[in-house]
């Protein structure tokens, strides 16, 4: 039976990239896409519905516009902020921390993710495999901070890990064939990325469509004990 996918922040660099794999994937039916840009151009196999993560109406909204029954294999989250083009940059040290910023970047992050599990946690298929993926980030892990800084993204992506793992026990009960997972796509080049790609090693800057190839490649080896861990891009497992 050919799959039923869900990206959410289709529009984003990985989330388009995760997309536009599938839709030319032959074994995927459908791909919804979810986006805060709503693009009207829906095909037999691509359906566009607009979301804003950190609105829990838009997101129960979104949900009332995919038909009653369907059911997903793969849930894939690629929403997130880093630093937007106003007010808000990773903190280098204590001083630029703000209540602001950490409320804005948690909102993102954190409150977004876990809403979007709430209400698409049903929708994914219970009696064959599926797998309901988000974007973290290695930063996420306290045990691999050497660096410090960051206060608010690495906190948003830490407790992030936290509700996949929360997610993943309360759901082993009643959908035993439900993987949830946290990704690090690596560093790639996009928007989220840009004002701190000098620092990375040209072959250490992925373009979206890589990471998205290997991410997905992670995606399908999964099995039922890689629920509620953290997986890079190469399959390595991030420690808490
Ligand atoms: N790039 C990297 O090097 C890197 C490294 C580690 C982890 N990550 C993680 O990977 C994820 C994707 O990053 P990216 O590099 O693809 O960044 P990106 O190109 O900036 O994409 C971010 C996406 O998040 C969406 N988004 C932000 N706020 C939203 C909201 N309120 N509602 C709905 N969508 C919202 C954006 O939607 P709009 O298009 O509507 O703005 C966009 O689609 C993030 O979680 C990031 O933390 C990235």
């Amino acid at each position: 039976m050919k799959k039923t996918v869900a990206v959410i922040g289709s529009n984003g660099a990985i989330g388009n990239s995760i997309s536009e794999i599938l839709i030319k994937d032959d074994s995927v039916q459908v791909v919804y896409k979810f986006s805060r840009i709503l693009n009207n151009e829906n095909s037999d196999k691509v359906k566009n519905i607009q979301i804003d993560i950190k609105d829990e109406t838009s997101i129960e909204k979104s949900i009332g516009k995919l038909p009653n029954d369907i059911k997903f294999d793969l849930i894939f989250v690629a929403t997130g902020m880093l630093h937007n083009d106003d007010d808000i940059f990773p903190e280098k040290s204590i001083k630029d921390i703000s209540k602001k910023k950490l409320q804005k970047i948690l909102l993102v992050n954190t409150v977004g993710p876990t809403l979007v599990g709430k209400y698409f946690i049903p929708f994914l298929k219970k009696d064959t495999r599926s797998v309901f993926a988000f974007l973290s980030a290695r930063v996420g892990s306290i045990s691999d901070n050497k660096l410090g800084g960051w206060y608010s993204y690495r906190a948003s992506k830490t407790a992030l890990n936290q509700i996949i793992k929360n997610f993943s026990i309360e759901i082993r009960r009643s959908n035993p064939n439900a993987i949830f997972v946290g990704l690090q796509p690596g560093t790639v080049k996009s928007y989220l990325s840009k004002p701190f790609e000098k620092n990375v090693k040209a072959e250490n800057l992925f373009t979206p469509h890589y990471s998205a190839e290997k991410l997905l490649e992670v995606i399908n080896n999964l099995d039922k004990d890689d629920s509620g861990k953290i997986y890079a891009w190469d399959g390595e497992e991030i420690q808490p």
